[in-house]
């Protein structure tokens, strides 16, 4: 592997969640570069308070410790960048490129999704200002669908339709050790890039190239209410744009539902943010 800063590699057999142990971390003063890689959690987390889970042995649950410099408004990206250096490592490991379904979910063929990505802060104590002081940290989580599911009779009848595995979608085995090492490759020269404008604004047109909800008709929805429109653009600060015929609308956070077009059949009739 490439020299990075992800040397700190701590695996766990089993553990509730890569992120809370990894936040728990920070909170102690962690360096950026600490990875967590687990085997099986028993109280995964996924977005919006969702729960992420996956057989023991079978996925990529990892997350990995950034303390990037950013603006308020550039924070995304430090979950783009996860996002981004797993769809370098998918496109090496097994010659797939999945898409980015806003904000932050790899998906496949018809939508599906191949993993989810979370990114939780800690403004604590470790990140005041002041000589030697620390950036704030954030640790970024990925769970990556590798081994499974085997085929949709694995999934629950919720996630049929709406969640994939790249063995599922190759028909052949991909390691996930071979993985996680490919990623953290990736994310070396991608972290790099948050510490300059103009990297900066190269990960935004990444982000936006590899976006597929850009151009599609969709329903958004929220905590109290649900729209559809047409989805146009994603801003420098990570929010999606939604045309709604009258106005456009931004969504700063929310699930997204691709909506299907009478008569197409490549698009699945939509995916969440996370196995429920
Ligand atoms: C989503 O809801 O799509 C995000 C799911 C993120 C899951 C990963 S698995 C490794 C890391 N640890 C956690 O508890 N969650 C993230």
């Amino acid at each position: 592997m490439p020299e990075t800063r992800f040397t700190d590699i701590r695996r766990f057999e089993s553990i509730d969640s890569t992120n809370r142990y990894l936040l728990d971390e920070a909170r102690n003063g962690a360096p950026e570069g600490v990875v967590v890689v687990a085997d099986h959690q028993s109280s995964g987390r996924g977005r919006l308070g969702r729960h992420w889970e996956a057989p023991p042995g079978s996925n990529l649950l990892a997350s990995v410790l950034l303390r990037p410099d950013l603006a308020p408004a550039d924070r995304h990206l430090a979950t783009a960048v996860v996002a981004l250096a797993a769809i370098d490592a998918i496109v090496t490991e097994t010659g797939m490129a999945p898409g980015i379904k806003w904000p932050n979910d790899l998906v496949g063929p018809g939508y599906r999704k191949l993993a989810g990505v979370l990114a939780e802060a800690d403004m604590g104590s470790n990140a005041t200002g002041g000589v030697g002081a620390m950036c704030p940290a954030i640790v970024v989580g990925i769970g990556v669908n590798v081994g499974w599911p085997l085929s949709d009779g694995d999934l629950p009848d919720d996630l049929v339709g709406i969640a994939t595995s790249l063995r599922q979608e190759t028909g052949r085995p991909v390691d996930r050790t071979a993985l996680l090492h490919r990623l953290l490759a990736a994310l070396e020269p991608r972290v790099a890039a948050l510490g300059s404008v103009d990297g900066r604004a190269r990960l935004g047109s990444d982000l936006r190239r590899h976006c597929t909800t850009i151009g599609e008709r969709v329903r958004v929805d929220l905590l109290d209410e649900s729209f559809e429109g047409t989805a146009i653009d994603v801003t420098a600060e990570g929010h999606l744009i939604v045309d709604v015929g009258v106005c456009m609308r931004t969504v700063v956070a929310g699930d997204v539902i691709h909506l299907r077009p009478i008569g197409d059949t490549r698009h699945a009739p939509g995916s969440f943010g996370s196995h429920e």
